[in-house]
Formats: structure tokens, sequence, C-alpha cells
């Protein structure tokens, strides 16, 4: 029997209207718009303003992925919400989500760092391979910003808030998913890490007062682990779907630093309009950073169907995956959104 393969058929993202600007960041901690820009490509990013939470962005990343779709919540048979800042540790923020967009399907969180929303892409082909679920909402949702210390500027200035959703759908033609690799070693814990607030340190005046409940990053550690996996993850999965860097028609990387983005497209070989960049906007969304990417391109309509996209995150764990991912040749979305963008050039 053929196996099914998964379709995007729908995205939406939300970028919070707040804009942060390097500048705004050097008016409260010792830095500078030349280092921040310098050092990591980001010339702002977006806060949320109170009252917006992980599952409000992730729940209006989500409509607009189904609006795209010509889906409703009720055609939803698995919802997967990758977020390491949920509303609440317990109860997961996919329920909230399910909830908030009146679905009645499954619901799960997958919390993998930056490297979350290619785990929960990955995921869900699985449940579309084995003939499980036929259509399938994913989302990388983050809002970091509430969990900054704006006294350690090494790490304050490189986070951001957003989300971004897809929906795949199962489909005979061959695409989706071609070739992945997830990679876990955590050996490498602590250096990105929020070192109280869970189990192994819980909450209390003290390590609030001592910025322990704050996301920390030792930079230096993770750039490097980032430019030793990238590369090689990527160079793994094409090799699974049987192809090479010249069959990438775009690649999606975190985006988490520009330099980082360089480097790994230079080991690739790839040039750098075949690169997908908007850290300088947004910053580190960490598990949203991907799809926002994504979305971005396919709404920009860089990308066409039938295209080759190569996805590949890295973060907390530390983990990482790659994924090279397909897409159909019939989008309707996709389609209308071309031909929308050819008749207001
Ligand atoms: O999604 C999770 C993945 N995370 C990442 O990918 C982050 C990967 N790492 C990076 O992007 C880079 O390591 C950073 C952008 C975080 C830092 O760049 P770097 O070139 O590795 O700088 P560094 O950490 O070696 O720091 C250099 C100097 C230090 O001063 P000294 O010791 O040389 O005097 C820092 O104290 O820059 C100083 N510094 C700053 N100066 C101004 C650190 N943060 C700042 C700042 N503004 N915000």
């Amino acid at each position: 029997m053929h196996t099914p393969s998964s379709n995007l058929v729908g995205w939406g993202y939300y970028a919070p209207e707040r804009v942060v600007t390097n500048d705004d960041l050097a008016q409260v901690m010792d830095t500078s718009d030349e280092w921040i820009r310098t050092r990591s490509g980001i010339r702002e990013r977006r806060y949320a303003s109170d009252g917006v939470h992980t599952s409000t962005m992730s729940i209006a990343a989500a409509q607009q992925a189904l609006e795209k779709a010509n889906l409703s919540a009720d055609d939803l048979d698995l919802i997967l919400i990758s977020s390491s800042s949920p509303d609440y540790l317990t109860p997961p923020v996919s329920s909230q989500v399910q909830h908030g967009l009146g679905a009645s399907c499954g619901a799960m969180q997958i919390v993998v760092g930056c490297t979350g929303f290619v785990y929960a892409l990955v995921t869900a082909q699985q449940f579309i391979a084995t003939g499980a679920y036929q259509t399938i909402l994913v989302v990388g949702a983050e809002l970091i910003s509430r969990w900054l210390n704006f006294e350690d500027r090494s790490t304050a200035v490189l986070f951001g808030d957003g989300a971004g959703a897809v929906i795949l759908q199962a489909t005979e033609e061959k695409c989706g998913v071609l070739g992945h690799v997830l990679g876990s070693d955590g050996a490498g814990a602590e250096h990105i890490i929020v070192p109280a607030g869970g189990i192994a340190e819980p909450p209390s005046a003290e390590n609030v007062a001592a910025g322990r409940t704050s996301i920390k990053m030792n930079g230096r550690e993770v750039f490097k682990f980032a430019t030793r996996v990238m590369g090689r993850a990527l160079m793994e999965a094409l090799s699974q779907a049987q192809l090479s860097p010249d069959d990438i028609d775009l690649f999606i990387p975190h985006q988490a630093n520009a330099r980082i983005i360089e480097y790994a497209a230079q080991q690739l070989n790839l040039p750098m309009d075949k690169v997908v960049v908007n850290v300088d906007r947004y910053g580190n969304t960490s598990a949203a950073s991907v799809p926002l990417a994504l979305c971005e391109a396919l709404d920009a309509g860089r990308v066409r169907p039938g295209d080759t996209l190569a996805l590949v995150a890295f973060g907390a764990g530390l983990t990482w995956a790659a994924a090279i991912f397909q897409l159909g040749l019939h989008i309707p979305a996709l389609q209308t959104t071309t031909e929308e963008e050819i008749f207001s050039a």
C-alpha cells in the first residue's frame, strides 16, 4: 500500500506589534546597537504586550493557517504546539490552543527548545505516514521576553517573541518530509537553561531575585555547537532524501545569529538568495523562528509548489534537527498568493 505524504496546505504567523530596537535596549542596559548588530545581525525584535500569551499568539497564527487552508478547527485530527515558554508549566499550552480554536482533537506540547518546530513537523509527518491522521496543525510559539533578565546583557539582547503555524494534510502525491535528523546531546544541558522554577530548583524569593528563573545562555559554546551540527545534520537529511545541496530551493535555518546562518550556507555552498534571514527583524524567537521564516517566505512568494525546502534548527538540550521538506504541486493557498502578487506587482 502507498504511504501517504504530507502536503503543506496552510500557514500563518503572529508577530507582536511592539518593536524593541537595539537602541531601546541600550537605554536599559550596557550594550549598543553596533555590538548587537555586528555580533548577531539583530536590529530589532518584537515583545508581546500585557495580556498576550503563548496560547493567544499560537491561536492567532493557527487561525490564519486554517483560513489559508480553507479548513475549520473541526477538520483538525491533531494539534502539536512546540514551545518552551508555555503559559503554565501545567496544563500544556496545546490544550489551551485546542480549546481556543474550538477544535475537538487531541493536542500535545512538544518541548525541545529552539529545535521544537522541526521535531514537531517530523512528528506530524509520522502520524500522517501511518494513516492515523489526515490533517495536523503544527505551531512553534514562544514568549521569551517575560523570561529575560535585563541585567544579563549577553542573553537579553538576543531573544524575541512570536508564533508560526502550518497545516499538514495527507496526500497521495510524493512530498512532505523526505529526510530528517533529530539529535540530542544532554551533556550540554547547562549551556541554555532556566536554572530555577522547575523541579530541580523550585521557585523561591531568593532564586527569583538572583535571576535564576530567567534564561541563561553560554553564547560562545552554543555558537561552536551550532556551527558543528548544522551542516552535518543537513547533509545527513539530504542523503536520506537522496538529494544534494544543489536540489535545495530555499534554506530556512533557525534564526539565532546571522553569522551562524551564513556559515551554514557556506558549508552547503548555497548562495544567500536561497537563504531566508529575518533574524534582523525578530531576533531569536526559539521554536517560532523556523515557522516565522517559513511563513514569511511563503507570503513573499519566495516558495513555489513543488519546491524543496531545507529546515534546520538547534538549541536547548542541546538539540538539533534537520528536515528536507518538499511542497506538493497542488497548494491552492500558494497559487492564490502568487497570483495576487503578480497582479499587484
Ligand atoms: O537559539 C539558541 C541558540 N543560541 C545561539 O545560537 C547563540 C549563539 N551564540 C551567539 O550568537 C554569540 O555567541 C553571541 C551573539 C551570543 C555573542 O557573540 P560572541 O562573539 O560569541 O561574543 P562573546 O560572548 O565572546 O562576548 C564578547 C564580549 C565580552 O566582553 P569581553 O569579555 O571580551 O570584555 C562580553 O562581555 O562582548 C561582551 N558582551 C556585550 N557587549 C555589549 C556580551 N554581551 C554584550 C552586549 N553588549 N549585549
